[in-house]
């Protein structure tokens, strides 16, 4: 059981996020070199597998045996599997090695509030320095703050979510060099066509 994700994984893209893409650039120019990541809410595992085509060795976690079985099925097409290993756990749950990236994308939000700051610590203490954290946070004008995604029909129950204000996102990131902070609020649609009302922040951030 899914928890509500199928639809989601149907209809999500395969493109690799930008936020992702911004911190591979970084690294990039910093000094080219494959890395070990860790993909924390991989799902399909669209991150994962751009990390892979640029060698880096990745973990990938998610709490939905779905997800991990899609994405093998991918990475095993790509040959890349030898470098890709998988986890299925939840956030508050995993263990995962120090890794030079952290990549959540659209994922820690679905972190129940009583768990979010330990699982941030979590994150953040695994990272090396000079590492990077990228991903999603959600803002709390997010319209799921009121109305969660049960409204879909997916859910059985509505998932545990935390939200932050911009103050909030500066705690989170103190410890780190902020090299993009993205607020958006706008009126949009969920990956699976829903009208929503989101507030969210794109973050890449490099630990000192
Ligand atoms: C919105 S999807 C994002 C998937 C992918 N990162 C992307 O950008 O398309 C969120 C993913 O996080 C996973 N997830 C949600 N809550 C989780 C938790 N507490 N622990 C582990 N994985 C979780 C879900 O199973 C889902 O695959």
């Amino acid at each position: 059981m899914s928890q509500g994700w199928t639809r989601y994984y149907d209809a999500a893209g395969v493109d690799p996020r930008p936020t992702v893409l911004a911190a591979l650039e970084r690294f990039d120019r910093e000094s080219p070199g494959a890395r070990f990541a860790v993909d924390l809410g991989c799902g399909t595992g669209r991150d994962t597998l751009e990390l892979l085509r640029r060698g880096w060795r990745v973990l990938a976690i998610d709490s939905q045996a779905e997800a991990i079985e899609r994405l093998r099925a991918q990475a095993d097409l790509d040959g890349a599997s030898d470098r890709l290993e998988t986890l299925t756990a939840s956030f508050e749950t995993a263990n995962w090695p120090d890794a030079d990236l952290v990549n959540a994308s659209f994922a820690l939000p679905f972190t129940a509030p009583e768990t979010f700051d330990s699982v941030w610590q979590r994150l953040t203490s695994s990272l090396r320095l000079g590492g990077r954290f990228c991903g999603q946070l959600f803002g709390e004008r997010d319209e799921w703050v009121s109305s969660p995604p049960t409204a879909s029909g997916d859910w059985s129950s509505p998932p545990a979510m935390t939200f932050h204000s911009r103050a909030d996102v500066d705690r989170l990131l103190g410890d780190f060099d902020v090299e993009q902070l993205e607020e958006i609020e706008e009126d949009g649609t969920t990956a699976v066509g829903d009208p929503k009302h989101w507030h969210l922040f794109h973050v890449v951030a490099r630990k000192h």
